[in-house]
């Protein structure tokens, strides 16, 4: 693995950015993505029900009725036939799912040379992360306003394409909160069939959204492959049912590829607590407090559209709880921000990479609506009055 090239913390560059700065009112932090909204009120009496449950070892494949929940959750959302013994692992939240799926796709070699994983630019690290310790390349295809805020696959050379194992997919995307349509969805398994690669759909942000319900990698896969060939999608409790501590989230696809992702985890995979599953499978089968959620945020946008309007690029993304603003200088707006108003963002290239093309993230900063209403207005007022 090629240590030196992992990316750095995007959170570790902020604070050396604003080492030293004092803010200047109150601290509103916005930087993370991190949901402040209270928990779903079933988690306690939940895990109390469940606790001797934590003095035993958990399956790697969970409990039957966490994965039956899921399995259901997906054809409410979908329409998706899934098959919770075979399509579904639970996972200790997304991140070490996508970062470890790729030990079990990525081959030595493919075509005869070193395999390449696509990365939409910008994107969230730990896909960068999985790549270059799976020994791949990592080739980032930037995500502009030209191209949706979504990567163009179909673009990169028929060379590239001919030796990619794995292609990460983020939809709703952070930062840029694009979502994929159906014909985004079909052209990239079309792509994927062709060139035999894997698709990583990161759909943990598929909850959070102000009109339609993002599109889902499953409903369209199924279309033309009911085994989901070359799928795993993964879906996660933290953001929708605010629960990032829970440390919950699934990946669901082809049969084969969870057969073979299940036995590599049997012996290096973390295993979800019995209570906390427990808490998941209530989770899942709940709505109410997902449509709850979705609507706080919707409040948080149309007062963001309020404030900021016509500015910035401002747009109410298809989906996640970010904004993605275009202000010319993503560092020097993220410095401003922290020194005369007490706002913490993240500069947008702290989450891309600079490439042929240009670095698509470094005039954007990235605001996470993360916090209560009121201080999210106070928030917006200062970003509109300083910037
Ligand atoms: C794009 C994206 N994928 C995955 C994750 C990881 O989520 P989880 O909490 O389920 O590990 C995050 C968390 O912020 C994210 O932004």
């Amino acid at each position: 693995m090629q240590f030196d090239a992992l990316p750095v913390s995007p959170f570790t560059r902020l604070n050396k950015l604003l080492d030293g700065v004092e803010p200047g009112l109150s601290a509103i932090t916005m930087a993370v993505g991190e949901p402040q909204h209270a928990p779903p009120g079933f988690v306690l009496a939940t895990i109390e029900k469940h606790l001797a449950e934590f003095g035993k070892y958990p399956p790697i494949i969970g409990p039957e009725p966490l994965r039956v929940a899921i399995a259901a959750w997906l054809k409410r959302r979908y329409g998706a036939q899934i098959d919770a013994a075979r399509h579904v692992l639970p996972l200790v939240g997304t991140r070490e799912g996508l970062f470890s799926a790729a030990f079990v796709t990525v081959p030595d070699q493919k075509n005869g040379k070193q395999p390449a994983v696509l990365i939409p630019n910008p994107f969230y690290q730990c896909y960068a992360a999985a790549a270059l310790s799976a020994g791949a390349e990592p080739i980032y295809v930037n995500a502009t306003r030209e191209t949706g805020f979504l990567p163009d696959f179909a673009s990169v050379p028929r060379d590239v394409l001919a030796r990619t194992a794995v292609v990460y997919i983020c939809s709703p995307s952070n930062p840029e909160g694009a979502a994929a349509d159906a014909d985004y969805w079909r052209r990239l398994f079309a792509l994927a069939d062709e060139f035999d690669f894997t698709v990583f759909a990161d759909e943990c942000y598929a909850e959070i959204y102000t009109e339609r319900p993002p599109i889902g990698a499953l409903e369209i896969r199924s279309e033309t492959s009911r085994s989901l060939e070359r799928l795993l999608a993964f879906h996660s409790l933290s953001k929708r049912s605010n629960l990032a501590g829970l440390r919950s989230g699934f990946v669901a696809g082809n049969a084969e590829l969870i057969a073979r992702f299940r036995e590599f985890r049997n012996v290096a995979g973390p295993q979800l607590p019995l209570p906390l599953a427990a808490v998941s499978t209530v989770a899942w089968s709940d709505e109410a407090h997902v449509v709850a959620n979705r609507a706080l945020y919707g409040e948080k946008f149309r007062a963001a559209q309020a404030k900021l309007g016509n500015r910035f690029g401002f747009r109410i993304p298809a989906g996640s709880f970010f904004l993605w603003l275009d202000v010319g200088d993503g560092e020097a707006a993220t410095v401003k921000l922290w020194r005369e108003g007490g706002v913490r963002v993240l500069p947008g290239g702290y989450l891309s990479k600079d490439t042929a093309a240009g670095n698509p993230g470094k005039n954007f900063i990235r605001v996470a609506l993360v916090n209560e209403i009121e201080t999210t207005r106070e928030a917006l007022d200062r970003i509109a009055r300083i910037l």
